[in-house]
């Protein structure tokens, strides 16, 4: 049964928009999930009917993103927040160091946890240009022998994003993606480890991804709880204990979305087009609208900017919610304003977005 529902203009940034037609397909499997006679949320975990949604939703994640089997795909709760310990627990310790390239708050707050284990260093830092840019890569620096180097490739808050990585030789390279996983291909060896809470372009919230080389997994330290410990998990096909179940059958009904629009390439292609749309009225308002992130640096996830006052962006915002516009403000945080264009929020919500703009510039520049 389809629903005549109005869906919002939704550019909330986590959660976030899902695809109608998951959404349409979760409903009408979520009373009797595939002739089971239950839910998946009443489904044992150890059954063989959840187990096949689980190592599907893997195996379309290794498919999408094209992860070898040197590295294993992890599904774990805490959101990123816990990555931000769980990281340094397992890989920091006595006579480690490892540096953080500092690009926003959730840099700083993954530094500051990684703190409390080891000796942390700032590889690059762009806090004093009130983290516009990202830094270019000749500005990172570290000495070679750290046991991991932390980044985050999209920039939730300040709407920056990496648009090549760090070589980084012997020095394990760990990126949180949490805000632009799957929104473009990306070389997955050049990373030891890549982990995303998946409530932006994933799923719902309650899922963490975590893919993990093999080889760096086995330089962990073993002194550690068990249900922190990376092994745990990579052992039991993330299975050691109840694991969000609900979640992981969205998550890989989103990836089979992903699949059936045709892959990493056609997201892309998308996600840039929607970012133009915004991108081009900030750029073509003559300083109307005042984008924060440097050109260069610009995420196509989430596009942040300022009017010229702050009484004017309050009536911005103001009418953008009247208009139906969800989620454009900017993080509690900095504030300004904020628009979240993740895989699943469509082309005309963007489209809409971008003319009420040049509308709302017009009345009152
Ligand atoms: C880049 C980034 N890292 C980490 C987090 C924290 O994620 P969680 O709420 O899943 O702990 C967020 C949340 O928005 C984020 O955007």
């Amino acid at each position: 049964m389809k629903l005549d529902i109005k869906r919002a203009y939704n550019f909330n940034a986590g959660p976030s928009a899902l695809p109608l037609s998951v959404l349409e397909k979760a409903q009408q499997e979520l009373i009797d999930f595939r002739g089971t006679g239950m839910s998946i949320m009443e489904l044992s975990h150890r059954s063989a009917a959840y187990e096949e949604v689980h190592n599907q939703a893997i195996a379309r994640l290794k498919d999408l993103m094209g992860i070898s089997e040197d590295y294993e795909v992890l599904f774990l709760q805490g959101g990123a927040s816990l990555q931000f310990s769980m990281i340094p627990m397992n890989f920091l310790g006595e006579g480690k160091k490892a540096g953080y390239v500092m690009t926003g708050s959730w840099s700083e707050k993954a530094f500051a946890e990684a703190k409390l284990f080891g000796e942390v260093a700032q590889a690059a830092s762009s806090k004093e240009g009130k983290y516009r840019r990202i830094p270019r890569l000749a500005e990172i620096q570290y000495q070679g022998d750290e046991a991991y180097l932390h980044l985050t490739s999209n920039n939730t808050i300040y709407g920056t994003q990496w648009k090549e990585f760090p070589a980084t030789g012997n020095v394990p390279l760990i990126a949180d993606m949490s805000s632009d996983i799957l929104s473009k291909p990306v070389d997955v060896s050049k990373f030891s480890m890549i982990y995303a809470g998946a409530q932006k372009n994933l799923g719902p919230s309650g899922v963490t991804v975590v893919i993990v080389r093999k080889e760096f997994l086995e330089k962990a330290n073993s002194n550690i709880p068990t249900m922190l410990k990376y092994s745990t998990h990579a052992k039991n096909n993330s299975l050691y204990n109840t694991p969000p179940t609900f979640g992981i059958y969205m998550l890989g009904e989103v990836l089979g979305w992903v699949q059936e629009i045709g892959g990493l390439e056609e997201v892309v292609r998308r996600n840039e087009e929607k970012g133009k749309l915004i991108y081009d009225a900030i750029d073509h308002s003559n300083g109307f609208y005042i984008g924060h992130a440097e050109n260069d640096s610009r995420s196509l996830m989430n596009i942040t900017f300022n009017l010229k006052s702050e009484e004017l962006e309050k009536a911005f915002l103001a009418q953008a919610k009247q208009e139906g516009f969800i989620g454009v403000n900017g993080h509690r945080s900095i504030g300004g304003c904020r628009a979240s264009t993740y895989n699943a929020v469509p082309y005309e919500s963007c489209k809409a977005f971008s003319e009420f703009m040049e509308q709302f510039q017009k009345q009152n520049g």
